[in-house]
């Protein structure tokens, strides 16, 4: 990155709002560098809440650059239809679709062992579910309602155990 681009990438962090609009993504993207058609094959990655919005977008994104995609999502069904959606833009991806609810430390620990009998390790986490949502109403298996940071540590916790 030229030292006109840090310049503007700074400006447009400090501006929040304009910064994480269109007008920042289109200023930022006139020093990416393109990346090869292939770039990330052979590499496996997970996305949390993938079966809507950014994590869609993120899991799609991932496909198209040659990863196997783990749609991590509470909802199977909801998941299979992003799936399918992302299947038919890219019929070479490799895409799973795996259950875990990342409020719940249960459903986190579940996840992780499931997946490690199968691969060793993930390369790419993407932790996109709902952070904020989750923290506004996030309630253990227990029944306890945990703090608003625990959101946060459920996203942690998962990263320890498969990264
Ligand atoms: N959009 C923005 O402008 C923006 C800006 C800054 C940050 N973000 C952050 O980016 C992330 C995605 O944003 P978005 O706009 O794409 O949100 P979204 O459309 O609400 O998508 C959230 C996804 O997370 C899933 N999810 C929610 N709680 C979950 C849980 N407990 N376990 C597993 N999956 C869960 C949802 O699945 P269900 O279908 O099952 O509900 C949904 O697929 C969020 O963390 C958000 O805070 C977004």
């Amino acid at each position: 990155m030229s030292v006109l681009a840090k310049i503007l990438d700074t400006l447009a962090d400090r501006t929040l709002v304009p910064g994480y609009s269109k007008f920042g993504y289109r200023l930022r993207r006139r020093s990416w560098e393109p990346l090869a058609a292939d770039a990330l094959r052979g590499k496996r990655a997970l996305v949390t809440g993938a079966n809507s919005g950014l994590g869609k977008a993120t899991a799609a994104g991932l496909a198209e650059l040659g990863a196997t995609v783990h749609l991590v999502v509470r909802n199977v069904e909801r998941g299979e239809a992003a799936r399918e959606e992302i299947a038919k833009s890219f019929p070479e991806a490799e895409l799973y679709v795996d259950q875990c609810d990342v409020s719940s430390m249960d459903s986190v620990r579940a996840f992780a062992a499931g997946f490690l009998a199968k691969h060793d390790a993930a390369d790419i986490l993407v932790h996109n579910a709902g952070r904020h949502r989750i923290a506004a109403r996030f309630r253990e298996t227990d029944g306890t309602v945990a703090a608003g940071r625990e959101a946060g540590r459920r996203h942690d916790d998962l990263a320890g155990r498969i990264g």
